[in-house]
């Protein structure tokens, strides 16, 4: 994967167009940090489970596709799969009728590491799930852009669309972010909780018209009937101050302080945006409203996505914890723009920075007010193709 990014290494002014979570099963590897991942996404499991029972059945003499758009490379996306696998079976049964082969496609961008994901589904045993038998589904690979307009699969061909912590993702910030006579002008920034109105907005438009392309998309190839599973994170409160959660702030702290101390550059740090944008929900509310005359929304469902560490409790696992997973889906990205030794350090002082805050949550010190306890939510929604 480092090979694909190297490019990217030589011109800091460039955002990789692909990228991937830190792929292997290295420490710092998506693999071995994306347990945060997972278990937020096995919350909504009691979720598919009642979305399966509209779902339409093929006969026999179909095959039943699903998709896993934005896969990854850990075992997240098939434990997830097997769950609705194990659902849809279930319904076979249940209904007394014959399954037809079922066939999984595992999407991702062609950097993704499907080398190890497809190790993992050749060597995991699925016995949580399954049983011991042999895996009884197909898998492919579809390595692309799920936002592309060249659709990746052919018209009605999906039965089951999901897509777990990827639509959060930008595939690129906008080039007013990074043109230094726009007023929409990021600098100083490397996240978006101090930025300008501005500069929201023009994120904002991006975030819209990705969620619109990957809507365009599913709507071509989910069939009638079919279901589409989405969760990604969205941002508490309302569209402008962007507000999420304090690791951000800590995490735009740092990079100014290496800048200050000569690390890095002030042109690298000003150029740099961590591409995540969580959408506000009237922001995801526009856009599934465009698409109403397809996709019927069958529920809604957000809930916070820190469950998984207690700061009060635990200031310095949950400091060690919330950097591995950082590093996880974004060590390569990292490295791809300011080179590893920055990087590692960048990544002991936002330990470092965590460890602080929460330190002081624990013992009730005052801290600013956007370095109060605050996080973004997990949102899912279900749709069904009408
Ligand atoms: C945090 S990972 C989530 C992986 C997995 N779904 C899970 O829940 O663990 C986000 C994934 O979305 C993928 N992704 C982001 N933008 C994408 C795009 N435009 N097309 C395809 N995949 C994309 C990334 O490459 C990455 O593998």
């Amino acid at each position: 994967m480092n090979e694909v990014r190297t490019p990217n290494a030589t011109s800091p002014h460039v955002i990789p167009e692909t990228w991937a979570m830190t792929g292997g099963e290295g420490e710092n590897s998506y693999t071995k940090n994306s347990s945060a991942q997972q278990k937020m996404t096995s919350k909504i499991w009691p979720l598919y489970f009642d979305a399966i029972k509209i779902l339409n059945l093929p006969s026999s003499k179909e095959v039943l596709r699903i998709v896993d758009f934005g896969c990854g490379s850990a075992l997240n996306c098939i434990v997830n799969v097997e769950v609705i696998i194990e659902y849809v079976l279930k319904r076979y049964a249940e209904e007394r009728k014959e399954r037809p082969d079922i066939q999984v496609y595992f999407q991702d961008v062609p950097t993704n590491d499907f080398n190890t994901l497809f190790k993992h589904i050749f060597s995991t045993p699925n016995d949580k799930i399954l049983g011991d038998e042999p895996k009884n589904y197909m898998v492919a690979a579809i390595p692309g852009s799920f936002l592309n307009r060249n659709y990746l699969l052919p018209k009605s061909t999906v039965n089951v669309a999901v897509s777990t912590h990827a639509l959060h993702w930008l595939s690129k910030f906008p080039d007013v972010v990074r043109d230094r006579m726009s007023p929409a002008y990021n600098g100083g920034h490397t996240s978006l909780f101090n930025s300008s109105l501005a500069t929201v907005q023009a994120c904002a438009k991006e975030a819209e018209e990705e969620l619109d392309h990957f809507l365009a998309a599913r709507a071509s190839e989910v069939v009638q009937g079919g279901l589409v599973f989405l969760t990604f994170l969205v941002r508490q409160g309302g569209f402008y101050p962007y507000k999420a959660d304090p690791v951000y702030h800590i995490q735009e702290d740092v990079w100014n302080e290496l800048v200050l101390e000569g690390v890095t550059t002030e042109e690298l740090r000003d150029d740099f945006n961590f591409p995540i944008y969580c959408r506000s929900l009237d922001e995801v509310h526009k856009v599934l409203e465009r698409y109403s005359y397809v996709f019927e929304v069958q529920k809604e469902e957000s809930m916070v996505s820190n469950y998984f560490v207690d700061p009060l409790e635990n200031p310095e696992g949950s400091a060690q914890y919330i950097t591995a997973v950082y590093k996880g889906v974004s060590l390569d990205f990292h490295e791809s723009y300011f080179g590893k030794t920055v990087t590692s350090l960048f990544f002991q002082r936002l330990e470092q920075g965590l460890y602080d805050i929460f330190s002081r949550w624990k013992l009730g010190s005052p801290v600013p007010e956007h370095l109060q306890p605050m996080w973004t939510n997990a949102y899912t929604v279900f749709l069904r193709r009408k």
